[in-house]
């Protein structure tokens, strides 16, 4: 049918109208709350890149995630501050750390809140890569039993779900053995499996004091250009165990979030990232546009593009006016 027998605004006219024909609807559900957890105690400290979002100490946890409980958001994602770093990232291996601490207090106090922990070397090494360096480069098949064994000292500690974000060829297969043959054939594995090299991650690095000494994770995260080899990634990460794949940035890839979920119908996350939500922040402080609907909007988006969960810094806000 053709205008003017079709005439598309018929159904726009009201919002109940509107509201009954939308085809895809966020819910506090869809969303996964990252959190930033260091040693000390009684440290708040804000990220000044990341208005809202602070370095908490484990002391502070239990009363961070009864209030996330309280939005009925459902899971959070954990990424850890170490005391120490050294050139192996030992301490990412530490039962003590402050993300092996979290993850056992949340899960002894607010049992029901999921927690996923991020499982990399970067914020454990000194020099800021997500693996061991050789020659001036990452090492692929050194660096796997170490992210096997991180994955494996976060599900002793309780994490109901790890999700390497490494970029490491084979760590998927890797973990999913030593979870195995450990007793831990129950835990998911959320894959960051087409993660680009993205200047969006500014900001997080700030946060997560993970910025590399030197060069850049060229050589390891995807180049921004390839949309083939995204799809490549995902495929090897689901034949390694993958239970869910990432797509990461979530903005401006979200043509990669539609290809991901068409060619493969497993659960999608999309991580809505640092740099996308600093923007965001930036540009509504100084009014130039009305951060709420952009956030919405935002969100929408990667539902719309295939999205099952998305990983974001807006969890709180929009889980707040969702519950409206
Ligand atoms: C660790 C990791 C990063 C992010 C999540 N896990 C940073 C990076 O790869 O440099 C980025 C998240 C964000 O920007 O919000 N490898």
């Amino acid at each position: 049918m053709n205008f003017p027998q079709y005439r598309p605004r018929r159904l726009r006219r009201t919002e109940t109208l509107r509201r009954m024909v939308r085809e895809v609807r966020l819910g506090i559900s869809d969303l996964i709350l990252p959190i930033f957890v260091t040693h000390g105690k009684g440290v708040k400290r804000p990220i000044s890149s990341m208005p809202g979002h602070y370095q908490l100490s484990t002391d502070l946890i239990e009363e961070e995630a009864k209030k996330i409980r309280d939005l009925a958001i459902p899971a959070v994602i954990l990424f850890g501050i170490p005391e120490t770093k050294d050139e192996t990232g030992k301490s990412a291996l530490d039962s003590n750390g402050p993300v092996q601490r979290a993850v056992r207090t949340i899960k002894e106090k607010v049992p029901g809140l999921v927690v996923i922990t991020d499982v990399c070397m970067c914020e454990y090494t000194s020099h800021g890569h997500c693996g061991i360096i050789k020659e001036g480069d990452v090492e692929n098949d050194a660096t796997l039993e170490l992210l096997a064994r991180e994955a494996l000292s976060h599900a002793e500690a309780g994490a109901d779900m790890v999700a390497p974000s490494d970029m490491m060829d084979g760590r998927v297969e890797a973990i999913r053995t030593l979870l195995d043959s450990e007793g831990y054939s129950h835990i998911p594995i959320m894959s960051y499996a087409a993660k680009y090299a993205s200047a969006f991650y500014g900001p997080f690095r700030e946060a997560a004091e993970s910025t590399p000494e030197f060069g850049d994770r060229r050589s390891y995260q995807m180049d921004p250009a390839n949309a083939e080899e995204a799809l490549r990634e995902v495929a090897l990460d689901i034949e390694e165990g993958a239970d869910i794949v990432m797509v990461k940035p979530a903005l401006p890839y979200l043509d990669i979030i539609r290809r991901v979920k068409d060619g493969f119908g497993y659960p999608v996350a999309a991580y809505n990232v640092s740099g996308e939500y600093s923007m965001v922040k930036a540009a509504a402080e100084k009014g130039w546009i009305d951060g709420d609907r952009v956030m919405m909007e935002m969100l929408v988006a990667m539902k719309r593009a295939g999205a099952d969960m998305i990983v974001t810094y807006f969890a709180r806000e929009a889980a707040a006016l969702l519950a409206k």
